[in-house]
């Protein structure tokens, strides 16, 4: 196995360019499945999550091939309907196979993904959302087996919570069944807009876009997609709160600040300079430029639009170095502190109670180096922005978790400035 190894406190300075969105990327590799022929999607990040969703695809029988970031995806043979436990277990998002499955071939059978580091994380929205569109699901020796004679039949699905993946594969389900589905709380997630114009484009119909009430009339059949990947809201999100851990200046690229809407609200409040354009931020918490302390700022994680929960434990690794307290309260997942006891390890000062967190920043020179472990892929990055601020060394363990979601990271922080590298434990 692997660790990262940080030598901290140098300033992040330069440029770094954005990758394609894993959570956007994830689920518009699942719609492939919804119609034959060869499909093409541009912006494709290569990690380990995007790697685990096609080997999901070859075990069903799609073909596919990779060009750069461009993915070619032959969906035409598909000839099994069973995700197993061993694909399942390592990446939850695989249950995103079960919309798609259930359109075209009428038979889903896929394992329950179980818990998992940030909280119980059950599928109960998805399989109510299916059952009210006919189909019959049994949950049997940790599978969910799922069935339907002939199209499904669309309904009105209401979720208690607006769920990401929960509105994105009744999407995928209600865009070939019979009749119009309504799905009411739905997320509104950037991701989400990025499978509705896939879709779309595949010749779905689907009105509402980007609110909480989607409206989907079924088709008989879609043509293959031709479609791009929006950029990583929470990769340039964590690059943006590395700059300002570190006291750094730099210009994020290849992004879109429309979907960070709360984050950079967060960061000016704080007291760092930033300036957006269409595809690019500009971040500044250059102390030496007069931005001063770093202020102690508030947040609650929401659905969007607002502050996302995977850009929690980056924000908190940034508040243990402002100037005052701040309270964190975690409202999506009951168990996202697990990065607190690491973060305390290298001398941060914070207090959980349930859902709330209170941090006492400690100053810009606030964290110590140390060895710690991640625990999970936003945890991790988390860790990684305390390392690259905290004075000395810091090892951090279990990095295959930064490796699902952060494109050659290393690579990028280096080209940043930072001293950082790999090595085997
Ligand atoms: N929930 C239920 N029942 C369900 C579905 C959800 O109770 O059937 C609850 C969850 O337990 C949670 C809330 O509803 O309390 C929202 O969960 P949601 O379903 O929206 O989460 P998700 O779809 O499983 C996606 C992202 C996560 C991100 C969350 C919240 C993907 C592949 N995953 O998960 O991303 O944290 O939305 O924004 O899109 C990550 O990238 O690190 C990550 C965990």
């Amino acid at each position: 196995m692997e660790k990262l190894v940080i030598q901290g406190g140098k300033p992040l300075v330069g440029e770094v360019r954005i990758s394609g969105a894993k959570n956007a990327a994830l689920p518009l590799i699942a719609a492939t499945l919804l119609a034959p022929g060869t499909h093409i999607l541009h912006n494709v990040p290569d990690l380990r999550d995007t790697r685990t969703i096609l080997k999901l695809l070859e075990s069903l029988g799609i073909t596919w091939r990779r060009q750069d970031t461009t993915l070619m995806i032959d969906s035409t043979h598909l000839t099994f309907s069973e995700a197993s436990y061993d694909l399942v277990k390592t990446m939850r998002a695989s249950v995103l196979v079960l919309g798609p499955l259930l359109a075209r071939l009428g038979r889903a059978k896929v394992s329950l993904p179980g818990g998992c580091a940030i909280g119980a994380r059950p599928i109960n929205f998805h399989i109510t959302g299916f059952e009210k569109l006919g189909v019959t699901c049994r949950l049997e020796n940790g599978y969910v087996d799922a069935e339907i004679e002939g199209r499904m039949q669309g309904s009105t699905i209401y979720f208690d919570i607006p769920s990401v993946t929960g509105t994105e594969n009744l999407l995928m389900a209600a865009v070939l069944a019979k009749g119009t589905t309504v799905i009411k709380n739905a997320a509104r997630e950037p991701e989400i807009g990025n499978l509705i114009d896939m879709l779309t484009g595949m010749g779905a119909e689907i009105q509402g876009r980007e609110t909480d009430r989607l409206e989907i009339c079924g088709v008989e059949r879609l043509s293959p997609a031709d479609c791009t990947i929006i950029p990583d809201r929470i990769e340039a999100g964590t690059y943006l709160i590395a700059v300002g851990a570190t006291g750094g200046e730099a210009t994020i690229k290849g992004c879109n600040p429309a979907h960070l809407p709360s984050l950079l609200e967060k960061l000016r409040a704080t007291g760092m300079e930033i300036k957006e354009n269409a595809d690019t931020i500009f971040v500044s918490a250059d102390r030496r430029k007069g931005n001063g302390k770093l202020r102690s700022v508030d947040i609650k994680t929401m659905p969007y639009p607002g502050y996302p929960t995977d850009l929690q434990a980056q924000f908190m690794a940034l508040m243990t170095l402002s100037s005052g307290v701040c309270v964190i309260n975690e409202t999506i997942f009951e168990n996202r502190f697990m990065h607190v006891g690491e973060l305390q390890r290298m001398g941060a000062d914070i207090r959980t109670n349930g859902h709330t967190a209170v941090i006492n920043g400690k100053g810009a020179d606030g964290l110590c180096g140390a060895p710690v472990m991640a625990t999970d892929l936003r945890a991790s990055s988390s860790l990684v922005i305390a390392g690259l601020a905290a004075s000395g060394r810091t090892e951090i363990s279990r990095i295959y978790h930064l490796e699902r979601g952060y494109e050659q990271m290393v690579d990028k922080l280096t080209r940043l400035g930072a001293e950082v590298w790999k090595e085997q434990e």
